[in-house]
């Protein structure tokens, strides 16, 4: 069947005015492309190698001598331009996506919506989890997903099975620890090393805030509840939190994105020191100055940081009357995250798995019942490697041939992904 661009894809008119091409689009919006640039990002077959698309010729490096455009045609929504010697095709979609100067269609604003009143937190079942990997976009719009129905209750079993769901994204995130699964079972000689391996209640925080970038996405498995009941795991939208901050105290929304805080960790002793491992390699030592809202080109909440455990103090420049107003920001900030349009709750079942996006959401937990006996498994995702699914993902929908995809940016190819009708 014959797809339908939208509108905003389909050239009206093309014409050379000096040495820009302008594209008119049938949108009524216009595009300028610098004609040196253009012949310095040619997509040609004969540029990349077959198999692994590396350039063979780079056009940055070529001499190309300041060449006249003898003109330029439109072919089937290929514009096709014509140099003094040969002629270069550039596919129309691809030319449109590039101009950043264009207003967003999917702004990340509206992607990843914030939760409204009658956001659920969604869920579906292991098999489903492992037969359509189409949930993976899921969790990039709404940040969180549940996955039931992991079992049995076994330590072994339950790696495997994380392992296999974190495999439908990608490698698991190396930690400074014995294991990339990390087992947490509240017991009191963990005291006294990380708050997160106590029963006590957990304030809304993010995971490694010490780390640039944090881990991006946290699997975090119930495989045992026994004894007594299970805690509450609580979810909050950060970015929602941050757009309303902005929205009704833009001045402290401000501080809270331009000034950097001191994250640090800092464990000279290893917590698995009880198995007889190795206290030095386990040993950790970490510091970043990054700010508790992070934001990306288009000023849109991208990072979120909050960790009252790691956060250590700001840098000694800072003055005195920015230490107390940022000081009133942050307190708002923190209580915001607990407050109620933002929250969603979550009780951990054994079986259950939780993925949430760690630069969005900050997480808490209630204390667990001291007769409660709870082993629950964590492992994260980096960035990178969740960006490199999220984008094989847009490609594929995309359907352009290799060179047009290789070196998009990720907006890029999620416009090209939804550019039919
Ligand atoms: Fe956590």
């Amino acid at each position: 069947m014959q797809r339908k661009l939208k509108e905003q894809y389909l050239i009206r008119d093309c014409s050379i005015d000096g040495d820009s091409l302008v594209v008119a689009w049938q949108d009524e919006a216009r595009s300028r492309f610098p004609l040196e640039w253009l012949r310095r990002s040619v997509r040609t077959e004969q540029c990349f190698a077959p198999d692994s698309l590396e350039y063979v010729d780079n056009p940055l490096l070529a001499e190309v001598a300041s060449q006249p455009v003898r003109g330029v045609e439109l072919r089937d929504q290929t514009l096709v331009l014509r140099w003094r010697d040969e002629a270069e095709a550039f596919d129309g979609a691809w030319l449109r996506v590039q101009d950043e100067r264009l207003p967003a269609e999917l702004d990340p604003r509206r992607i990843q919506r914030s939760w409204d009143e009658a956001f659920e937190i969604p869920s579906l079942q292991l098999e489903e989890a492992l037969e359509d990997p189409s949930w993976i976009s899921g969790l990039h719009r709404d940040g969180i997903l549940v996955i039931r129905g992991i079992g049995p209750d076994d330590q072994r079993a339950a790696e495997l099975a994380l392992e296999r769901v974190a495999a439908e994204i990608g490698v698991l995130h190396r930690r400074i620890h014995p294991t990339d699964i990390n087992v947490l079972i509240p017991a009191p000689k963990n005291i006294g090393l990380d708050k997160a391996y106590t029963g006590g209640d957990l304030e809304y925080h993010t995971d490694a805030p010490y780390y640039d970038p944090p881990p991006k996405i946290a699997l975090l498995f119930c495989q045992t509840i026994e004894g007594g009941p299970p805690p509450i795991n609580y979810f909050s939208d950060g970015y929602a939190v941050a757009r309303a901050l902005e929205q009704h105290h833009p001045e402290e929304y401000e501080l809270l994105t331009d000034t950097k805080v001191n994250f640090a960790r800092r464990r000279p002793r290893s917590h698995h020191e009880e198995l007889g491992q190795s206290q030095t390699r386990y040993a950790l030592d970490t510091q970043i100055f990054a700010p508790f809202i992070s934001t990306d080109e288009r000023n849109n909440p991208s990072v979120i940081r909050i960790h009252t455990r790691s956060v250590t103090g700001l840098a000694a420049s800072t003055s005195g009357d920015r230490l107390r107003a940022f000081s009133g920001a942050y307190r708002r900030f923190n209580s915001m995250f607990g407050s109620d349009p933002f929250v969603r709750e979550l009780v951990l079942e054994p079986g259950t798995l939780v993925l949430f996006d760690n630069h969005r959401l900050g997480h808490a937990r209630s204390a667990i019942d001291p007769a409660t006996r709870r082993v629950a498994n964590l492992c994260y995702i980096d960035e990178y490697v969740w960006n490199s699914r999220l984008r094989l993902i847009f490609a594929e929908k995309a359907d352009l041939p290799e060179r047009w995809l290789k070196g998009c940016s990720t907006r890029a190819l999620q416009q090209l992904a939804n550019r039919w009708e």
